[in-house]
């Protein structure tokens, strides 16, 4: 008897996971459902060449019709489920209609936290986290010249570059005394906000927004400190909200996100979740670590192809290395593993000419590292995290020491040796 598989959300975890299962040699029914009208698609590029002008539409989508026809993914856009009955194995559907799973998948993902203060629905106000947005945005962009943005994370920062290279004068208000604190360490939230100074942004750090006003379309933006910001565009970038509802709704086990285990499992041996409306305990966690989500490209894909695994029946716990990237103006930041806890670090390459690297260490162990412009030093460290290398801060110092020896093992047997 043909078995169905449904995954509810039709983003990066989504389609990932339809991928691996039939990669896996799932030969049943796979419907993808999508509550979005476009094809799944690409977001980084929404918040970076997307807006700018240099990344076009046609290159958005992830995967081709052709590749949903060839694997026979029964791909439904604008469909939302509204229900999930665990009891008949059943989803239901916006239009009250329902589709019988024998595995359901969650990759439900996260909306956008919205701005919660006067004025705050003003036509003025944008967001970014889907197509239209982004499309909305762009065309605003285009004749406005003066942005404000609040939220001084990924998103703020890279809306607030791309609109800056486009010549708008923008401001970012970020409640936090530095950028990237959710993510970053201090010595990268301070490149990044002279980065962005020395390119003509302005900032107020460590201040609320109160209130937007609008006269005559101008938009005020007042800050706690009676200060107001004059602009024609806001654009809002204040974190995400997981989309756990259907879960919820359920009775399945939710604590910041759909809690999975190591191996993308909910409490019900049928359904599986993904992305990031997933939360687990990841595998760098102390013992006793709590439960946390990871809001990455890397997460939903590695996450997914687990969850992939674990439909067919095969336990192979996540131990992928995180990694995230962000592009502003001519900067690349790439950084793999979670600095989080560090003790010390030691910097590789020139920081002068915008080619560094941070390495991370927690008590002499390397945990993660920063590079800027330094793509080589990125794959090298998601293959030190993975393999566990031991690294010294010394080494990394050392321009003349090979890194890549550590990877291969030779080091660890001339220090056996020594
Ligand atoms: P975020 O959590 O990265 O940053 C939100 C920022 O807004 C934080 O710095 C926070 O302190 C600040 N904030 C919160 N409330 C505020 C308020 N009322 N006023 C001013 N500041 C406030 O979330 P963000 O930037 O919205 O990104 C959303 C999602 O998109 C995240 O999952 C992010 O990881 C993802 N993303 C990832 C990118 C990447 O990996 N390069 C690029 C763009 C987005």
């Amino acid at each position: 008897m043909k078995r169905t598989l449904v995954i509810v959300g039709a983003s990066y975890a989504g389609v990932q996971l339809a991928a691996s299962v039939r990669e896996l040699g799932f030969d049943d029914r796979i419907v993808l459902l999508g509550d979005e009208p476009d094809a799944p698609y690409q977001r980084p590029p929404l918040s970076k060449g997307f807006l700018t002008g240099s990344f076009a539409e046609e290159r958005l989508p992830l995967r081709s019709q052709a590749f949903f026809d060839e694997e026979n993914i029964e791909w439904m856009p604008s469909t939302r489920a509204t229900f999930i009955d665990r009891e008949r194995r059943e989803i239901e559907l916006h239009d009250g209609s329902r589709i019988a799973y024998d595995h359901l998948a969650l990759t439900t993902g996260a909306r956008v936290r919205k701005l919660d203060c006067p004025g705050a629905s003003l036509d003025a106000v944008h967001y970014l986290r889907d197509l239209r947005d982004a499309k909305r945005l762009a065309e605003t962009a285009r004749s406005t010249k003066r942005a404000v943005v609040i939220g001084g994370g990924y998103i703020g920062l890279e809306a607030a570059a791309s609109l800056r290279q486009q010549g708008l004068d923008v401001t970012v208000v970020e409640t936090e005394s530095r950028l990237l604190a959710r993510v970053a360490s201090p010595w990268i939230s301070d490149f990044m906000l002279r980065a962005h100074v020395q390119r003509g942004v302005a900032f107020e750090l460590g201040r609320k927004v109160v209130a937007l006003h609008d006269a005559y379309g101008v938009v005020s933006v007042e800050l706690d400190n009676g200060t107001r910001v004059l602009c024609d565009l806001v654009v809002v970038g204040i974190g995400v909200i997981p989309n756990t509802e259907l879960a919820a709704d359920c009775g399945l086990h939710v604590e910041g996100g759909i809690t999975v285990d190591a191996c993308a499992r909910t409490g019900d041996p049928r359904i599986v979740a993904a992305g990031d409306c997933a939360s687990l305990v990841p595998h760098w966690a102390p013992p006793g670590g709590r439960v946390c989500r990871i809001e990455s490209v890397q997460n939903a894909n590695d996450l997914a192809k687990t969850a992939a695994a674990s439909i067919l029946g095969r336990c192979e716990p996540y131990r992928a290395v995180p990694w995230f990237w962000s592009d502003q103006y001519d900067l690349k930041l790439q950084m793999a593993g979670v600095n989080s806890g560090f003790t010390d670090f030691a910097v590789r390459g020139s920081v002068e000419e915008r080619k560094c690297s941070l390495f991370y260490f927690r008590d002499n162990t390397l945990i993660a590292v920063d590079s800027i412009n330094r793509p080589q030093d990125h794959m090298l460290a998601r293959k030190l995290l993975a393999s566990g290398a031991h690294v010294r801060a010394e080494e990394v110092r050392d321009p003349a020491f090979d890194l890549k020896s550590l990877v291969n093992g030779d080091a660890h047997a001339l220090r056996g040796a020594a």
